[in-house]
């Protein structure tokens, strides 16, 4: 397989299907999608214990087969803060952790971020590994964020396929950029972005930080994730985190604008399948000819 085939799911989940290796980034997948899944991956990465990146039953159906290899999961996945329930809000559930109640253990890998947050001011010392070579995949992993402690960080992941040359950042839920993050600077072809564009989260202005984030790393492309729209066509239930955007092409526009013109937006729909053509890394984007009706309503009595 020549190209390479990227898919939003909704929330924070991503796929990479390269043909030889195939990937996903804390999958989260229910109803019509969850049913229809196949095990099509060789490794999965997940960024941290939320529900809506650690999820039990897509990640039952999905790490099983003759293809998959090995999930990879931040260290709260397997020894999360205790109490659970009290710690998490929300955010996790006694019934979902350790992930190892749904995903046998020998299939489990706990990974720890090498490029951290604090800049070595928190004499943080963590035993590995850091980064791996999974065949022609080539893994590290910086300090994601979200309710992440000093002792138990999240992770986000960089993942190239070497002989491809193509690679892909995905950031968990990290709010925040840091200096460490400039060591990516060059890499990172898509960056799959999560929460940075939002205007206003918690009373900051997350902008100023986008900026930042895109600046340190400039990434070839950009993909905004994590945010869910009013087409019911999202595969992100309604009453659901993540918040909707009131109008999705105002939003991607605003991240253009912040952002400017280093590094290009992909401003993907979550649920669509988009082809990149290799080796030149564009995306194929395609006219659906399709026919919503049956007999043209123009051509109607
Ligand atoms: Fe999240």
């Amino acid at each position: 397989m020549k190209n390479a085939f990227l898919r939003w799911w909704g929330c924070g989940a991503f796929d990479v299907i390269l043909g030889d290796t195939n990937f996903a980034f804390d999958p989260y997948l229910f109803g019509q999608n969850l049913e229809q899944i196949e095990p099509c991956y060789d490794y999965i990465f997940v960024s941290h214990e939320h529900f809506d990146h650690c999820h039990p039953k897509t990640l039952q159906k999905l790490c099983q087969g003759e293809r998959f290899k090995t999930l990879f999961v931040s260290p709260g996945c397997i020894n999360p803060t205790l109490p659970i329930d009290e710690r998490y809000g929300d955010a996790a559930f006694a019934r979902d952790l350790p992930v190892t109640k749904y995903v046998s253990p020998e299939k489990v890998e706990v990974l720890y971020p090498k490029y951290l947050q604090d800049d070595g001011q928190w004499y943080r010392k963590f035993p590995g590994p850091f980064e791996l070579n999974l065949g022609s995949l080539h893994v590290e992993t910086i300090e994601s964020g979200e309710n992440q402690t000093p002792d138990l960080p999240t992770c986000g992941y960089l993942v190239t396929h070497r002989e491809k040359n193509i690679s892909f950042l995905h950031i968990g839920d990290l709010h925040q950029s840091y200096p460490a993050l400039q060591e990516l600077r060059g890499k990172v072809d898509f960056f799959i972005h999560m929460k940075l564009g939002l205007t206003e989260w918690q009373g900051s202005n997350l902008t100023d930080r986008l900026v930042e984030i895109v600046d340190l790393v400039r990434p070839k492309y950009f993909i905004p994730t994590h945010y869910r729209t009013d087409r019911i066509a999202d595969p992100i239930p309604e009453g659901h985190w993540p918040p909707n955007v009131t109008d999705t092409c105002a939003f991607i526009e605003s991240i253009r604008e912040a952002i400017g013109q280093q590094t290009q937006i992909l401003p993907f729909t979550a649920g669509v399948e988009y082809e990149v053509t290799m080796p030149d890394k564009k995306i194929l984007w395609k006219w659906n000819w399709q026919n919503s009706w049956t007999v043209p309503p123009w051509g109607e009595g």
